[in-house]
């Protein structure tokens, strides 16, 4: 079960009171969804979203075993949250909370490719349905050069290149699968030294991959202006992002805003887990969390 990170700092941000209305864009187990709706009681609601349609089954059937009433869930991108919210007939929610990116689950259960130590088919989608782009088809369609683009602009990966060039020969044998096959390819292009680094060698590159499958950057700065114009005044923002990409994105959007004064930001420095949450939770270790408040 995926641990929600920073839930206490969540909880003591949004002061969640009886009867309010809430949003959890990215609700997976509903980890911190459970917390709000327990707050806001049954006059109060927590809308859940989550684009893997697989997630959101799993949390309606629990819902229903732990009469959770309070928490409505629905199986879409985020970057639909004004429509989401029309069509759900929403008041003005007190909060919207964005807890980026992937979770346990993708990891351990989902089959999907997210993980570079398993053996599965090279997917890395988070919606199934609708989205026609995979991992497979960037790795074996995709021109040398954008697939270059992406390691170094996603992952920040300094041996794109060679990586890039690496999938090409292999790629010219066969296509590229499995992600063990993935992960060998990567380390017969990049230095001995890097191997045996601090973080594993395929790490940055499937990031990359993931970012690029599922457009996260450019969902992220999407949905953040429509957060700011659907939270009532007084209302709050709060995001967790888990790498310097997605944090940037939030840091600038709330400075801008603030200096047009239709945000407060409420984090000069952004919040980290403490050591005892990472000691329970190692995936805490790089979040971050900023939060703002909506001036009028
Ligand atoms: C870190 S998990 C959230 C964990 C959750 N807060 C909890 O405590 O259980 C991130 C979730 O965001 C979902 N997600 C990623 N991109 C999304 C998007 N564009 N729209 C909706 N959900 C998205 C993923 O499927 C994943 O379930």
């Amino acid at each position: 079960m995926h641990k929600p990170a920073l839930l206490n700092e969540v909880l003591e941000i949004f002061n969640p009171q009886p009867g309010e209305v809430y949003v959890d864009a990215t609700v997976n187990g509903g980890g911190h969804a459970r917390a709000i709706a327990e707050r806001v009681g049954e006059k109060g609601l927590v809308l859940g979203i989550d684009w893997d349609c697989d997630l959101i089954e799993e949390l309606r059937v629990k819902n229903l075993e732990l009469r959770n009433k309070n928490i409505k869930l629905v199986c879409d991108n985020y970057a639909n949250l004004g429509d989401i919210i029309r069509e759900h007939n929403l008041d003005a929610p007190c909060g919207i909370l964005f807890d980026l990116g992937f979770s346990s689950h993708h990891l351990e259960e989902s089959g999907r490719g997210f993980s570079f130590l398993k053996r599965e088919p090279l997917d890395m989608r988070y919606d199934v349905k609708f989205n026609g782009l995979t991992a497979e088809k960037i790795i074996n369609t995709w021109e040398c050069a954008a697939i270059e683009d992406i390691l170094r602009l996603y992952g920040e990966e300094r041996f794109a290149s060679q990586i890039a060039q690496g999938i090409e020969r292999a790629r010219r044998q066969h296509r590229i699968q499995s992600t063990a096959e993935f992960v060998e390819i990567i380390s017969r292009s990049v230095p001995p030294g890097y191997r045996y680094g601090r973080i594993h060698f395929a790490t940055r590159t499937f990031q990359a991959l993931r970012i690029a499958v599922n457009h996260e950057l450019e969902n992220l700065e999407n949905v953040l202006p429509v957060a700011r114009d659907a939270i009532r005044t007084g209302g709050k923002i709060v995001v967790i992002s888990f790498h310097s990409l997605e944090d940037r994105i939030v840091k600038e959007f709330f400075k801008k805003e603030s200096k047009s004064g239709t945000l407060k930001i409420l984090t000069k420095k952004p919040i980290k887990a403490s050591w005892i949450e990472i000691m329970e939770n190692p995936r805490a270790r790089s979040a971050k969390l900023r939060a703002a408040i909506k001036a009028y």
